[in-house]
């Protein structure tokens, strides 16, 4: 993996030339008081280091004579390791990590200049971490003063994303390899959770039981909060209570995945407890499997995210006409978003080290400027539909005929761009109802 790390650094280094990159490791988030949640690095930093420890800086100075990767790290310390945990350490990081230069942390005052004296552009990403934002621009600052004499010094300050993401998107093998890894564990974890689902367990219980699979066979465990939610719930995005007791006649939507050497799957489902649909829930099943189906076509180099979009926000609307929660001209509901109401997210999103994963969708204002897909990249797809009590129809559009509250559904797949189209990484999780469901 080293030498993966070194390529993707290189990478980096080739595109900002005369300028010097600094990475900040994710903040430490408190939990309550002096608790903290669990680390988790900030993907951007584990991307180009593979260190996974807190309070360290990452530099990038490509132009430097011989310090092009520098490391600030912590220093071994027992009487902090004794309680929270091994450090690396200042001499075992250059070795292990292959960084030219490392030093303590508490250097970086000291360090940072020789660093920016000489690059045109400072590369940082601000807004993560207040007090080391505040810690760069006093050094951007400094450097400024002094370029009038110096003639050197970086005159900007730009965000590492424009270059750094692109590259993030197009995975490697050895990233993909870790991503069939994740979504395997995230299959097996669904397949379980259709075995159990039944009327009178709790929302709980299958999470649990999901959530057993993932921490067996990574330290990492879910993705993301893992939404398990049954009948009404489903109607809420983020429903992460998953205290209810499953109900004959409920549908089960779960979206949860499992988080592998950082690497996300993100998979959801949508099912009926007591495996045998209403015709109600089957109508808007079946809409929401075929806007995913014809999205899904959409996942090819040469195609953009807004055709995926678009695609499956025109079969909805279509399915929606039909059963009369919307009426008018197709082409006037979706361009004033009248389905809105009932698909307020997006399509999908890039997917890999972060669940949301960096990566750019269009570039410029035109309709023209959405960046098409390129083999090597991963993107969800995941349309859905939610008709819950509280759905209020669009201005001028008919009132909720109630047998249709209560039902959301949500599919969502994992697809990878290839040359000749896609594959659909997460297929192994049925959902063609006919065949998934029994
Ligand atoms: N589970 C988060 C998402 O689907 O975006
Ligand atoms: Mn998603
Ligand atoms: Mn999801």
């Amino acid at each position: 993996m080293q030498a993966e790390y070194r390529q993707r650094r290189d990478r980096l280094m080739e595109k900002i030339g005369q300028g010097t990159a600094i990475f900040r490791s994710a903040p430490m988030a408190v939990m309550h008081n002096d608790v903290e949640y669990n680390f988790r690095q900030d993907s951007d930093f584990f991307y180009l280091t593979g260190f996974n420890e807190p309070s360290a800086v990452a530099v990038l100075a490509p132009h430097h004579e011989e310090h092009k990767f520098v490391l600030f790290v912590r220093p071994k310390e027992w009487e902090k390791e004794v309680w929270n945990g091994y450090r690396v350490g200042v001499d075992a990081a250059k070795e292990r990590f292959g960084a030219d230069e490392v030093y303590p942390i508490a250097e970086l005052n000291e360090k940072l200049p020789q660093y920016l004296e000489k690059a045109d552009i400072i590369y940082y990403h601000l807004g993560r971490d207040e007090a080391f934002d505040r810690t760069i621009l006093k050094h951007w600052q400094r450097q400024l003063k002094a370029y009038p004499k110096r003639g050197t010094g970086p005159r900007a300050l730009e965000d590492p994303a424009f270059i750094l993401h692109p590259l993030r998107s197009l995975k490697s093998s050895a990233e993909l390899q870790l991503m069939r890894k994740a979504i395997a564990i995230s299959v097996e974890a669904h397949q379980r959770a259709r075995e159990l689902a039944r009327p009178g367990i709790y929302e709980y219980e299958i999470q649990a039981e999901m959530e057993y699979i993932f921490r067996q066979q990574s330290v990492m465990g879910p993705a993301y909060p893992s939404i398990v939610a049954s009948g009404p719930n489903a109607c809420i995005l983020h429903y992460v209570e998953n205290n209810r007791q499953l109900q004959d006649g409920d549908l089960l939507l779960i979206d949860a995945g499992c988080c592998y050497e950082y690497y996300n799957a993100d998979i959801t489902r949508t099912f009926p407890v007591n495996r045998k649909f209403t015709m109600q829930q089957r109508v808007i099943y079946e809409i929401v499997l075929e806007a995913q189906r014809q999205a899904i076509e959409q996942v090819k180099p040469g195609k953009t995210y807004n055709d995926m979009h678009e695609t499956a926000v025109r079969v909805l609307v279509e399915g929606l006409l039909e059963i009369g929660l919307l009426v008018g001209e197709i082409e006037e509901l979706i361009k004033e978003k009248k389905y809105k109401p009932f698909y307020m997210h997006g399509t999908g999103h890039w997917l890999g080290l972060d669940v949301h994963d960096g990566g750019f969708y269009k570039q410029g204002e035109g309709e023209e400027d959405w960046l098409t897909f390129q083999p090597g990249q991963i993107i969800t797809v995941e349309p859905g539909l939610y008709i819950s009590s509280e759905t209020k129809p669009a201005e001028e559009q008919p009132e909720i005929d109630p047998q249709w509250r209560g039902i959301g559904v949500r599919i969502e797949d994992d697809v990878l761009v290839t040359d000749s189209g896609r594959e659909v990484l997460t297929a192994a999780v049925p959902k063609v109802a006919e065949e998934g469901i029994r």
